[in-house]
């Protein structure tokens, strides 16, 4: 497995991940909910996958092995986690810990302090256990009933 910037040829497959990765992982987000479904997934087309992947003031990492994207992350410059997602059938073996590991590298090599993200209910234990803290209240986004603000001091 190899974890590299993506490039707007990765649009497609890339899209299909972030997409299965919502749909299928994050239920206790949407709980199966249509309407938070559709609004959590309406910006992910390929179009827009690959205008994330366009180098401006953003990085967008995929996470492949033999040829196929296992995973999507994706960082605002400098100090934002804005994905983080991982095919359903690559679940649980290190993936997303060593994308996450690789934005946060990412991050501190634009100069950033410390890195926030707003987590799914669905990952929120797992960035815990990986030194995020909880800022605040958890918040509701696309109709979820929590997204938790989250940050970590780098270095
Ligand atoms: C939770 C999630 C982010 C973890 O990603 P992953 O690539 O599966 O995780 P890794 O293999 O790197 O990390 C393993 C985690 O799963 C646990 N795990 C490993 N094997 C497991 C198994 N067979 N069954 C259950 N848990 C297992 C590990 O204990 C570890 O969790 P912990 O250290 O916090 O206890 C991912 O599975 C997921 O559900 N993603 C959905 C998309 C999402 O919510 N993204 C975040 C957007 S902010």
């Amino acid at each position: 497995m190899i974890i590299r910037d993506a490039t707007p040829d990765d649009a497609g497959d890339a899209c299909a991940v972030v997409r299965a990765s919502i749909s299928e992982l994050c239920f206790a987000d949407h709980r199966g909910d249509p309407q938070i479904l559709g609004r959590w997934l309406a910006n992910k087309t390929p179009e827009t996958v690959a205008q994330w992947a366009d180098g401006q003031g953003r990085s967008l990492l995929v996470a492949v092995e033999d040829d196929a994207i296992l995973a999507v992350g994706g960082l605002a410059h400098p100090d934002e986690i804005t994905l983080n997602y991982v095919s359903p059938r690559a679940r649980f073996r290190g993936i997303s810990s060593a994308l996450l590991a690789e934005l946060e590298r990412r991050a501190v090599a634009l100069g950033a302090r410390d890195v926030a993200l707003l987590s799914t209910e669905t990952a929120h234990r797992f960035y815990l256990a990986r030194g995020y803290a909880d800022l605040g209240a958890p918040t509701g986004k696309f109709g979820t009933a929590a997204s938790y603000p989250m940050r970590k001091r780098l270095g």
